[in-house]
Formats: C-alpha cells, structure tokens, sequence
C-alpha cells in the first residue's frame, strides 16, 4: 500500500483504528536475539563489539525495509527518519538502545527499538502521514559496555559530552573515540549529534518494566511516571601482593578482605533505614587473582540508585567514610572515584494521560509506576518532554537470559506506542 494511499494523521477514525504488524514486529525482535543470542535465550550483545555492529545492520535493513531515510550520526546513533506534512516542524524521536549487559536479555533496549520502527512501518505502509516528522532512534551504548560511560548515544544528543569523555578509556585501555570509530561514528565531530530543544517536540521510549509491578498488579501496559536517578563509583582497594602460605594472618594487606567489607557497608546504604533506596557491587576485579597469592588489588564498581539527588549524594559520603574505616582496619589504601551521576526524572504528565489512554483504546489495563532502572529517556529528558511505556516483564526479571514477556504483551505495547504517538502528533498540530 506504500506511496499509494495518503491520509492525514488527523483522519481520526483511521489514526485510531491503527495497530502495528505484530508478526512482524516478533520475527523481528526474534531475528535481531540472534545476534549474540546464547543457547539459553539470553544475548551478549556489548557495545562496541563485533555483535553490537551486527545488531545496529539488521535494524538499519528493518529502518529501510520500513521506508525510513537512515543515517547514523556521528555518536554513533542509529536513526531512522519519516517526514510529516510540516518537515520543518520539531521531531518526535521513540527508541531505545540495541547493547546488552554480558549474558543479558533479548528484549531490553531491543524492543523500545524494534517497536519504534514497526510503528513509523505502519504510518507508512497504511499511508499516513503524521503532522510532524517523527523518528526512531537506535541509541549508542546504553549500558556502560566495557567499562565505559554509560549512556553515551543519549548524553550526546543532550550535547552533555566533551573531549573529556572521548579521551576516557574502556577497561583495557582503548580510548571511547576509537570505539566511537568502530561502529561507524564520528568522534571529531561529535559536536554535529546534539539535537538542540527546538528540534524535538518529545521523546517516547517503549521498554520492558524489568521488574515484577505490572506482573504482581495484572497489568499489561505501565504508564512510567518517574526515572531513578543513578550514581556510580570506583573502589579501588591496594594492599600488598604476597605468599598464601607463609604470610602471618596478622602481617596481610589483603585487597580483597578489604574489598569485602566494603561490598557488605554498601550492602548497608539501602533498605530499612538506609540512605538509598537501592546500593549494588556488581563489578569486582581482583589482581593477580592467583589462589596461592594475597590479593594485592581489586577494583569496585558501586551502583547506588534514588529519586532523590541528596540522597544519593549522602549515600556516596558515607562509602567514603566506610572505605576510610574500611582502610585503616584492613592496612589496606582505599580510593572512592565518583562515576557519573544521572539525574532522575520525571514522565511528562500529558504524554502519560496520552500513554493511559492509548492503553485503553487497544484494551490493555494499565498501571503507573516508577521506573527503578535506568533509561536514555531520563537523558532525552533535559532537553525534551518525554515519556515511557511499560510492559512486564515475568518474574520480575531483567539483566539476564530468563528476560520475558509474553508476545501479545510485546504488541500490545507497540500499539500503544503508535496511538500514544499519533495523539500527541495531533495534539501539537
Ligand atoms: O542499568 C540500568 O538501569 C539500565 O538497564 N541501563
Ligand atoms: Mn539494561
Ligand atoms: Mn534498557
């Protein structure tokens, strides 16, 4: 039907009588889990690794399939554009991120993706034409692959990077602008992939809730109100590599006790009474990690989450003043590094009447939560309105291979993404 039928996004009984191709947007999403999959279901699919470039082709031939005019810019975002009757009008951008943690899921970051581009395939192949132009993006690293800063594609367009994040290095020392290069970017000129405010009407990211909300409550569809607010730091504990079996228990300086105790006080900045509501040690690197040898070294990544700045702001103080303890007890030397810190933020109240009421018109029961896990929308966030779509995710689970939702969970929430885009298209005009 392409190029032969031309109605306008305000065609109203046409607008809401759209739903996506939900075949297709599952042979998609099953497609593209191949690309790194594992045999357990799960995908290893690390920014800027072999499979990370795989994954950005496939979804550049679904763009084209798709009739999008793609480009990839010089962050390395993968776009994907289709006009509207007024091309010059600010962009609604929807999408997500196609990287994964090690051994992660199919569906996060993927499916705010794959979703997107199956709803501007829609408009397309059912000829509508939207008001304004709208576009998905594929953003570059959302998680932090390798040991770099995470977020990277979103942060770019925010125009929140400098020369300073393209000299920083991943974990073996390979500096991020020729990982930049490495998958098509630009790092020389990086400055071209901000988008400034006037060039956005809003930012609309579909994603798996990864949590167990939607599930316990028996709903489809999640109106996102708010995003967690994140933190990082680097421990680095030093103490003095030595024999396992000659060295007096009472003469160590043994890294890795110290890097224990200090996991067990972060362990300590969350739950009841605690200064955050979430604290994790995820990474942990110990050297030389030789069984018969003291640990001389080990290195901590703390991840410690809130909506609240001052809260994590507080909760980082007390790691340091942990550590400090943690050093003097253990005769080992403890260095705190902030990471970067991102902001939380809030769902815009109109898109999340809109994403309720899209929920409604496709028959899917909906809840409002926040998000606990992070999200390129929260970065989008600082320079455009933006709002989220939830679907659950079955026990809860995400970060890892058992990640699952339901199918028609998955297409429902690509319907609302696509009647949660056409309304606010035509709300804007
Ligand atoms: O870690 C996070 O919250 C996100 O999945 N990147
Ligand atoms: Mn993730
Ligand atoms: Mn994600």
């Amino acid at each position: 039907m392409s190029g032969t039928v031309h109605r306008a996004a305000d065609d109203l009984r046409t607008a809401r009588a759209l739903r996506v191709d939900g075949a297709r947007l599952l042979s998609r999403l099953e497609e593209l889990r191949r690309i790194g999959g594992t045999p357990d279901g799960g995908v290893n699919r690390v920014a800027f690794t072999p499979e990370d470039v795989r994954g950005r082709e496939l979804v550049a031939s679904f763009m084209v399939e798709a009739g999008l005019d793609v480009e990839l810019d010089a962050a390395g975002n993968l776009i994907g554009r289709r006009t509207g009757r007024r091309a010059a009008a600010p962009t609604l951008l929807m999408g997500s991120h196609l990287d994964t943690v090690p051994h992660g899921g199919a569906l996060d970051g993927a499916y705010g993706v794959i979703g997107a581009v199956e709803v501007l395939h829609t408009l397309g192949e059912h000829g509508v034409v939207p008001w304004r132009p709208m576009a998905v993006i594929a953003f570059t690293n959302e998680e932090g692959g390798l040991g770099t800063r995470p977020m990277w594609g979103s942060h770019a367009l925010a125009g929140h990077l400098g020369p300073a994040d393209l000299l920083a290095c991943d974990d073996a020392g390979t500096p991020v602008s020729r990982l930049l290069a490495g998958v098509g970017g630009d790092p020389a000129r990086l400055a071209t992939a901000v988008w400034p405010p006037e060039r956005l009407s809003g930012y609309l990211e579909l994603h798996v809730e990864q949590g167990p909300v939607l599930e316990h409550v028996g709903a489809a569809i999640g109106v996102v109100q708010a995003v967690t607010g994140r933190v990082t730091a680097d421990v680095t504990v030093r103490g003095q590599a030595n024999h396992a079996g000659t060295t007096p228990m009472h003469l160590r300086q043994d890294a890795l006790v110290g890097a224990a105790r200090v996991v067990l006080a972060v362990r300590e900045l969350a739950g009841d009474g605690g200064l955050v509501r979430v604290a994790t040690v995820g990474r942990c690197a110990v050297e030389p990690n030789a069984w018969n040898v003291v640990p001389a070294l080990v290195r901590l990544r703390v991840d410690l989450r809130d909506v609240s700045v001052a809260a994590m702001r507080a909760g980082l103080e007390r790691l340091r003043a942990v550590a400090a303890e943690v050093a003097a007890a253990t005769g080992t030397d403890i260095e705190v590094t902030e990471g970067g810190m991102v902001q939380p933020a809030a769902c815009d109240p109109f898109l999340q009447r809109l994403v309720a009421a899209a929920a409604e018109r496709v028959g899917a029961s909906h809840h409002a939560l926040p998000s606990g896990a992070g999200h390129d929308a929260q970065v989008v966030g600082t320079v455009t309105r933006m709002g989220m779509i939830f679907v659950p995710s079955r026990g809860g689970i995400s970060h890892a291979a058992a990640e699952w939702t339901e199918p028609w969970q998955l297409v429902a929430g690509a319907d609302v993404l696509l009647q949660t885009a056409l309304d606010f298209d035509r709300a804007l005009g």
